[in-house]
């Protein structure tokens, strides 16, 4: 089959399209034809070895992380899913691939794709979709009423949160610049501050939860934001040592995530605020609850660009210019 990935890692490696073997499927793998893939940052973030301490993947790797498409066969052990089926899923960590004509995935990784939605839609919801449901549901448990501040509103992740925020009945704060603020506000985005212009830092006061996705100074200024008792929990860094717990990672890498952490847990703690880092999982039984949401209109899909197969690294480059408006699709097929 066809695929792009990596021979080795580097900022300047263009992704390269190579003939390889068809994946070797599991007992409990369902094989799917690639329709559509999702591009996400992470993908250029493994391409550029930035993830080598969480996620050691050794190159030749075939890259992609999102996949909408058809079950064409299915393990000996399969039981919720039959050939024909049109499905999306984030394939587990070591397991991805979606860059590529087919790939199998755990069954307990896929759900049916919700049916309001075409096959480059569906493909462009489950890494961000489940990131935003890990986030607000899982671990900020956000009630109605709360306030939450999600940064950047416009990205891929920021789409997604607003709607499923608003859909829990919070108030939501965001940031984005000028060109996006009707988008923004349109998914539902009560208030919305232009980034370039204002210091979000002084205009918000006494949220409940703050979703991180930039930069350490944009860390530390969210604390300010937060009231006491409030979460923060960013999905950009520093990770901590319950993370490197959660993977399972040596002893060593605790260690360099508890330094890298350290500074930002204080702080929080002074203040009475929790602070966590999260790296999102794959979960097909949490896709199931984010697919009626979809087809019921409370969450709707925020495509930027698609791109076709062979313009693969154009789309990569394209996320990575970090000016995407919502999600950046291949289609494959
Ligand atoms: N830990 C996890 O599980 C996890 C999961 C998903 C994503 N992430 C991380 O979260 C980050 C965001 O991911 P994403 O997919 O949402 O990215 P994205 O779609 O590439 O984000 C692009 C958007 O970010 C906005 N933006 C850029 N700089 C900004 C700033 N300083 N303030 C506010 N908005 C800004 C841009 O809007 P303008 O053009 O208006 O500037 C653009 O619309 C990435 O670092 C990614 O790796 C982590």
């Amino acid at each position: 089959m066809k695929a792009f990935g990596i021979k080795r890692y580097g900022k300047k490696v263009a992704l390269q399209a190579a003939e390889i073997p068809d994946p070797e499927m599991r007992n409990d793998d369902v094989l799917i034809q690639v329709h559509a893939a999702g591009v996400n940052v992470l993908d250029s973030k493994i391409k550029n070895g930035e993830f080598k301490l969480i996620l050691p993947y050794k190159p030749p790797l075939t890259l992609g992380h999102d996949v909408a498409g058809i079950v064409i066969k299915t393990g000996a052990r399969v039981r919720q899913f039959k050939v024909g089926d049109e499905v999306y899923a984030r394939p587990a960590d070591h397991r991805i691939g979606t860059f590529a004509e087919f790939i199998s995935v755990s069954e307990k990784d896929v759900a049916l794709k919700p049916n309001n939605l075409t096959m480059v839609e569906a493909a462009s919801i489950p890494l961000v979709g489940l990131t935003a449901w890990q986030v607000l549901i899982e671990k900020a448990h956000l009630q109605i009423g709360q306030k939450v501040f999600i940064q950047a509103g416009s990205g891929g992740v920021g789409t997604f949160a607003i709607q499923l925020a608003k859909h829990l009945g919070a108030t939501v704060a965001t940031t984005t610049s000028a060109a996006n603020i009707n988008l923004v506000k349109s998914l539902g985005a009560d208030v919305v501050i232009d980034y370039k212009k204002e210091h979000f830092e002084t205009i918000l006061h006494d949220y409940d939860v703050v979703l991180n996705s930039q930069d350490n100074k944009t860390l530390e200024k969210s604390l300010r934001v937060l009231k006491p008792g409030g979460k923060l929990i960013s999905i950009s860094g520093p990770p901590d040592p319950e993370f490197a717990v959660e993977i399972k990672a040596p002893w060593f890498v605790k260690q360099v995530m508890r330094v890298l952490s350290l500074g930002t847990k204080r702080k929080a703690k002074r203040r009475d605020i929790s602070f966590s880092f999260l790296f999102m999982k794959a979960s097909g039984s949490q896709l199931r609850q984010i697919t009626p949401l979809i087809e019921s209109g409370a969450i709707r899909p925020v495509i930027d660009k698609v791109f076709p197969f062979a313009s693969t690294n154009d789309a990569l480059a394209y996320v990575e210019s970090g000016r995407a408006k919502g999600k950046v699709v291949i289609k494959v097929l």
